[in-house]
């Protein structure tokens, strides 16, 4: 059976992923690709159960970073790699960069640690496209601010959310053929389409 494709969607808070996400999966479902949608922190029961402990509490870094990696390797084992192995196609709201980006870059976890939790929970299951949701300093604020009840994550200075965007933009780079950056003012239709063009070049056209 071929393998499906793995889809990760990136960014700062109130970027817009969780629609992109819904608006990816209906036009996968409508081409007729089996697809599951799913998130990090979260995935899987014990994912979403260390979701609301990382969330509400302010663990250390590294204590963080190793609660990430255990919901990630539990997503991957039960939920992603049997997905794809089964010819599934899966969209996930954020995965293994977003700890790149928070764990590592922002919260100052050294990269070899980073390096290693991730060779060891992640594995060769890679996304084989990362779209990074790219938004202004500001503009995801607002957003998330109208949307209501921050996390901590989200109540952050404007520095913290240009080092942020920075480090995503950063992966982009380092990673041209996995990850693309989409201007996330756009309009959702207009950032759907662009998203599903990506899949089309990338992902459908090669077969
Ligand atoms: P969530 O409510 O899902 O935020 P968002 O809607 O922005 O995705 O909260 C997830 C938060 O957890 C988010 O602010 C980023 C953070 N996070 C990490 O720090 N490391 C990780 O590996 C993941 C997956 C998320």
């Amino acid at each position: 059976m071929r393998r499906g494709k793995f889809i990760t969607f990136e960014g700062g808070e109130g970027a817009g992923k969780s629609t992109q996400v819904a608006l990816l999966a209906e036009r996968l479902r409508g081409a007729g690709i089996e697809t599951v949608i799913t998130r990090e922190p979260g995935g899987t029961a014990l994912g979403e159960a260390i979701r609301d402990v990382v969330l509400q509490a302010e663990p250390d870094p590294v204590t963080e970073l190793l609660l990430f990696a255990a919901a990630r390797a539990e997503h991957v084992a039960k939920v992603i790699r049997p997905a794809l192995e089964h010819g599934t196609w899966v969209v996930s709201d954020r995965f293994a960069d977003s700890t790149r980006v928070y764990q590592g870059v922002l919260a100052g976890v050294p990269q070899s640690l980073i390096e290693a939790v991730e060779a060891g929970s992640v594995a060769p299951t890679f996304p084989d496209l990362t779209l990074i949701l790219d938004i202004p300093i500001g503009e995801g604020q607002r957003r998330t601010e109208a949307r209501g009840a921050l996390s901590r994550f989200d109540a952050a200075d404007g520095e913290y959310h240009e080092r942020l965007r920075q480090a995503f933009r950063d992966i982009a780079r380092a990673e041209p053929q996995r990850c693309l950056v989409i201007d996330g003012t756009k309009k959702p239709d207009e950032i759907g389409d662009e998203v599903w063009r990506a899949v089309e070049t990338r992902l459908l056209a090669e077969g």
